[in-house]
């Protein structure tokens, strides 16, 4: 299968092609897509050495795929595009996710509602994601009424410039700035710009994506995304209120059979969840699972996973697999 990877220079694109030789996609040719300024480039993907081209070129080779992660401008411009000329696209950007024509997709949830004519498809945020992982199959059993959530987000979640900015202030360096302020031993209650309403877009697609990947308007969420100086993964605190009582066992045994989710649960021998644990890993980790006394049928979890992997990467070539393997390609 030709497979075109946009944004194949960058974090996430990178750690595609790393996912996409991993897993043993079948990419027969790859073509790797970035910006103008490097165009002429070279990969090197499953020991061969390919050129990276510019989207004009990408869109006239006839990719069956197109996995983009180049932002949400670039996304917006070249993703109808490749659609047009016949090529599925997988978009890592927030540029479609809440387009009530396109559909937002983890495919461990929702990957059945895909048909042959969706030929834009997105991949939901990476918080989103590993939240959803997790409360998915607890929903279905308990209905959940209200979520609050906090997270503690990796530095790789702003992409190379977010490391940049990191590593440079480690070596006392001067560089380009990802952030309003320093990152290195500090928390920035800031992740993506403020909205009007006081939240930042981050906690927003918390909020919007959850409904509308859960097909359940009525669940409400509320969020406050942290940037912290980590590079492994995003890590989640998330409080829960069911329905109806719930009981814990049952919690933690329904987490253990949901493909995809590892719980990691033992605090006498202090075993939880971490971003160190985490990185690299496809999963997504749940700990500290504990029935929240403040409130009825209320639950605490703190959930883990790599951002660039479940949160980016592994998630689109999952999608790609499911298209394959239904024959919607
Ligand atoms: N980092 C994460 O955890 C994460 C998770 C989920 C989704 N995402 C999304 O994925 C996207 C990329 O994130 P990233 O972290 O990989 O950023 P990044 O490291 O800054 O990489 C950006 C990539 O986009 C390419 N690009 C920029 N403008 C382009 C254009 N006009 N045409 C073609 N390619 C262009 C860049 O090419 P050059 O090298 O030539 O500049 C580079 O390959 C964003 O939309 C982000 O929201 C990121």
């Amino acid at each position: 299968m030709k497979v075109a990877v946009v944004g194949a220079t960058g974090l996430v694109g990178r750690k595609m092609l790393q996912v996409l030789e991993e897993r043993n996609f079948p990419v027969t040719e790859l073509i790797p897509v970035a910006s103008e300024s490097s165009v002429g480039r070279e990969i090197t993907f499953k020991n061969r050495t390919y050129k990276v081209v510019g989207t004009r070129e990408a869109i006239q080779m006839k990719p069956q795929v197109a996995i983009f992660s180049a932002g949400g401008e670039t996304s917006l411009t070249w993703a109808p595009q490749f659609a047009a000329a016949g090529t599925t696209v997988i978009d890592n950007s927030s540029a479609w996710r809440m387009d009530p024509a396109k559909k937002l997709i983890i495919p461990e949830i929702n990957a059945d509602t895909l048909t042959r004519d969706d030929k834009i498809i997105a991949n939901p945020n990476c918080s989103t994601i590993q939240m959803l992982m997790a409360i998915a199959p607890l929903h279905k059993k308990y209905k959940i009424k209200r979520m609050v959530v906090s997270t503690y987000q990796s530095v790789t979640g702003s992409g190379l410039k977010g490391i940049t900015q990191l590593e440079g202030e480690r070596e006392g360096k001067e560089v380009k700035k990802a952030y309003a302020h320093p990152i290195d031993r500090n928390c920035l209650p800031h992740c993506d710009s403020f909205t009007e309403n006081g939240y930042t877009k981050e906690e927003m697609k918390l909020v919007n994506e959850t409904c509308k990947i859960l097909n359940d308007d009525s669940i409400k969420v509320t969020a406050t995304a942290v940037r912290v100086p980590v590079t492994g993964g995003h890590s989640e605190s998330i409080n829960i209120e069911f329905e109806r009582d719930y009981n814990l066992d049952d919690i933690r045994n329904l987490l253990s059979q949901t493909p995809g989710v590892v719980v990691q649960d033992d605090p006498s021998q202090n075993i939880y969840p971490m971003a160190l644990t985490a990185n690299e890993k496809d999963e997504v980790f749940v700990g500290r699972i504990r029935r929240d006394f403040s409130r009825e049928n209320s639950l605490n979890l703190w959930v883990v996973s790599d951002n660039l992997r479940k949160g980016a990467a592994t998630n689109a070539v999952q999608i790609a697999e499911y298209l394959n393997k239904q024959q919607l390609l």
